[in-house]
């Protein structure tokens, strides 16, 4: 099968590791890529931008493409699914109308009420509301002030705080770059991801993962994209999966059938686990990011005839994923600066392109070494048969790396270790 993947993250990194070792993958092309993955794939710096359908239409056709994966939201939610598949290509990924899951909070709020799914409240204001009006909004919901930019912001969008200015500039800030702006209720509850592969009414879950998305230890510091991730959750009950599965998204999975925009792709649930059970905290129309980069390390199914299912309408055929026992663990490290303004160029020691970390933010450098290009710069990912096995692990291959002024989270996957999550409602 000849593969195109569309993105240029660890993510898509370490789709591209799962498609190479599938027997059935015969060529592996990515849209944009980066550096460290081109000993994997045939990178294409030169296809253009990937929200760029036009473009991806034709790099599809020159690389002759069977199968198409994109990985980000920004082209999900532009169309370029919808475009791919018109041109003939099978696609992983969901067409615009269903991606709007993902791209309007608004949309996602009206799915869950009509398909019956538990949620926070919310109200949104949109650009050019008054100061009266912000702060009657304000006054409506908090504290726990959680105010969310209603557009794409890549995790990075949303600012929960005990400080009502804090809400306010958070909120003044998403009004003036134009987008709407959302407040909702507080949910309780540890966090809690999990992947489904839909395709129209079908679901099938991936291993539940949880994302540590605070800039620093003890969940302290600035949302960012994600610094960190474990699979699976031991602290989960053990119907955990299955309930999320049969109360979130086979309803939101019916809901969109029912609208004829069927979903065909990945569905991610953020979700909290409240006193209730599982509550959506948002949807994304694609897979997570760091949590794939853990949940696929222990994924045993070959991975391309698992997407190519879903792309072909198959997935009800397709037998059950098989998992490696154990854990897995990922550990991001970010720039200098990240998540406000990373620094870019320093040198990176410590990796070569036999090193296996998974690649975001880097460049080529000399000496057959890399350079920081971006805000998250690469993840270490390590598995092992428990959690903590498999966090020291991850921690041993970053004591082995050295970027300047570059950071990283000592404590990701630590809670679930120590067992210190609870449950609300539980004893
Ligand atoms: N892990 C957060 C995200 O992928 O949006």
């Amino acid at each position: 099968m000849r593969i195109l993947v569309i993105g240029s993250g660890a993510r898509e990194h370490a789709l591209v590791r799962g498609l190479a070792t599938d027997p059935a993958t015969t060529a592996l092309h990515v849209a944009l890529g980066n550096d460290g993955m081109s000993s994997l794939a045939t990178c294409h710096p030169e296809a253009g931008a990937v929200d760029d359908a036009a473009a991806m239409v034709a790099l599809a056709r020159e690389v002759e493409a069977e199968l198409v994966v994109i990985g980000p939201e920004i082209p999900l939610v532009a169309g370029v699914a919808d475009a791919l598949r018109e041109a003939g290509f099978a696609v992983f990924g969901p067409q615009k109308a269903a991606a709007q899951i993902e791209g309007s909070k608004a949309f996602a709020k009206d799915v869950m009420a009509a398909a019956g799914v538990r949620t926070a409240q919310s109200r949104s204001l949109a650009p050019g509301a008054s100061a009266e009006e912000l702060d009657a909004l304000l006054d409506e919901f908090g504290p726990t002030w959680v105010i969310k930019d209603d557009g794409l912001a890549g995790g990075k969008g949303v600012v929960v705080t005990e400080d009502r200015e804090a809400a306010r500039e958070h909120a003044e800030a998403v009004l003036a770059s134009g987008h709407p702006v959302l407040a909702e209720t507080f949910l309780e509850g540890p966090e809690v991801s999990l992947f489904c592969l839909v395709d129209g009414e079908t679901v099938v879950p991936l291993l539940p993962a949880q994302d540590h998305k605070r800039a620093y230890d003890g969940d302290r510091g600035p949302n960012t994209g994600g610094m960190g991730a474990y699979a699976p959750t031991p602290w989960l009950p053990e119907d955990g999966v299955e309930r999320i599965v049969r109360e979130v998204c086979e309803p939101v999975a019916k809901e969109l059938v029912a609208r004829g925009t069927p979903y065909s792709g990945l569905l991610y649930a953020g979700l909290a686990w409240g006193a209730e059970g599982p509550a959506v905290v948002e949807f994304n129309c694609r897979f997570g990011d760091p949590e794939t980069q853990a949940v696929l390390a222990l994924l045993e199914t070959p991975l391309a005839g698992v997407l190519d299912a879903v792309a072909r309408g198959h997935l009800s055929e397709l037998p059950p994923l098989r998992w490696a026992p154990g854990y897995a663990v990922t550990v991001v490290l970010a720039a200098e600066g990240y998540p406000a303004s990373p620094k870019k160029g320093d040198p990176i020691e410590g990796v070569t392109a036999e090193t296996p970390v998974l690649h975001a933010g880097t460049a080529a450098g000399p000496d057959g070494g890399f350079v920081s290009a971006g805000g998250r710069v690469l993840n270490v990912v390590a598995t092992g048969s428990t959690l903590a096995e498999a966090r020291e692990d991850a921690y041993r291959q970053l004591d082995g790396i050295h970027l300047e002024g570059g950071h990283y989270r000592s404590d990701i996957a630590l809670p679930a270790v120590e067992g210190t999550i609870t449950l609300p409602g539980m004893s």
